[in-house]
């Protein structure tokens, strides 16, 4: 509700204008028959990870296997499993079946999104379309298609994979759920309008119902938006700590030589940029974009720069002087070695 102060001006003719669109041209699909919460959470799972078409085939021979909640909640979680093959990501299978005996234990589905996003395998979005599509919760979607249609339609270039930029689209959705008496269409208008019209490419801008009012249409910049998350080329680093240990204390040393952990201290070293990963590795270890495949060795006190700042770390208490694991791993693995 944190938007019903500052929900945009445009926001109850948006919502009127995709309500009335959905109502005219939406698809018939087989979870849109009836508002039960089941099957409106199944359907939801299902399609976080693929399309429309590829789901229906598996959404229909699931519910024949698992009707209500209280049959899924009986079934073997294997069972359950099995009957997701084909669909990947088994964990969303295991956390639904797992969502489903708890469910059953507390009596049904709670009506609200902030009461499902306390179960497991319920995140924002699964939270909120549930609790919009069966129960008509006054809350918006945000999924990717939702992300599309909203940037472009408010011109907002925001980084949306980031949660600053997400908080604002969560409250341009919230705000055109909140315009309107049918949050259930809403919302499904919202997925449909990105799904049918406001395509990733070459978008149907003149069947859509808000494009006289789209921000991005107007100002010519519907392929620049949303904006482009970037992604960074994964990069093979080696590197070769020098352990160098002196009466229990282990020297460590500001980075200035590695281009992953920036500011951390870290074992004086060397690292090399790779173009395939080595044969031999003590371990390996992924830092945002760079896989850091880790050779250790012990060194000896001279080979620290005669003016390095160097902070002498008691082993005894790495843990606490220590708290990155790529790190404390190298020095773990120099006493193992002795
Ligand atoms: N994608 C995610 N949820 C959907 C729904 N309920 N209908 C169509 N496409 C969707």
């Amino acid at each position: 509700m944190q938007d019903l102060q500052n929900a945009l001006p445009s926001a109850p003719e948006d919502a009127r204008s995709l309500v009335a669109w959905y109502r005219a041209q939406k698809r018939d699909l087989p979870w849109r028959r009836d508002r039960d919460p089941y099957r409106i959470w199944v359907s939801e799972v299902m399609l976080q990870q693929t399309t429309v078409a590829a789901v229906i085939p598996f959404y229909e021979r699931f519910l024949k296997r698992f009707p209500t909640l209280r049959a899924l909640a009986d079934a073997r979680v294997e069972d359950v499993v099995a009957q997701w093959a084909g669909l990947g990501y088994y964990s969303r299978a295991r956390n639904l079946h797992k969502s489903a005996r708890a469910l059953v234990e507390r009596g049904g589905f709670p009506r609200t999104w902030e009461e499902l996003i306390e179960l497991p395998g319920f995140g924002p979005y699964t939270a909120r379309a549930v609790a919009s599509l069966a129960f008509d919760q006054k809350t918006g979607v945000l999924d990717g298609n939702v992300i599309r249609l909203l940037s472009r339609r408010h011109g907002s270039d925001v980084d949306w994979w980031k949660p600053r930029g997400r908080e604002r689209l969560q409250a341009l959705s919230d705000g055109i759920a909140t315009a309107t008496d049918a949050p259930a269409d809403l919302n499904q208008g919202l997925m449909e309008l990105g799904a049918t019209v406001c395509t990733p490419q070459k978008p149907a801008c003149l069947i859509c119902p808000w494009s006289p009012r789209c921000v991005a249409r107007l100002g010519d910049r519907i392929e620049a938006l949303p904006r482009k998350r970037p992604r960074r080329e994964r990069e093979i680093w080696i590197w070769y700590p020098r352990v160098i240990e002196k009466r229990g204390r282990v020297a460590l040393i500001a980075n200035a030589y590695a281009p992953f952990l920036k500011g951390h201290w870290i074992t004086p070293g060397a690292v090399r940029k790779a173009s395939v990963a080595p044969k031999r590795f003590d371990y390996r270890h992924s830092v945002t974009h760079h896989d850091i495949f880790v050779v250790v060795g012990k060194g000896e006190t001279d080979e620290l720069a005669p003016k390095a700042d160097v902070k002498w770390v008691p082993r005894a208490s790495l843990k606490e002087f220590v708290p990155t694991t790529l790190i404390r791993r190298a020095i773990e693995r120099s006493t193992s070695q002795e």
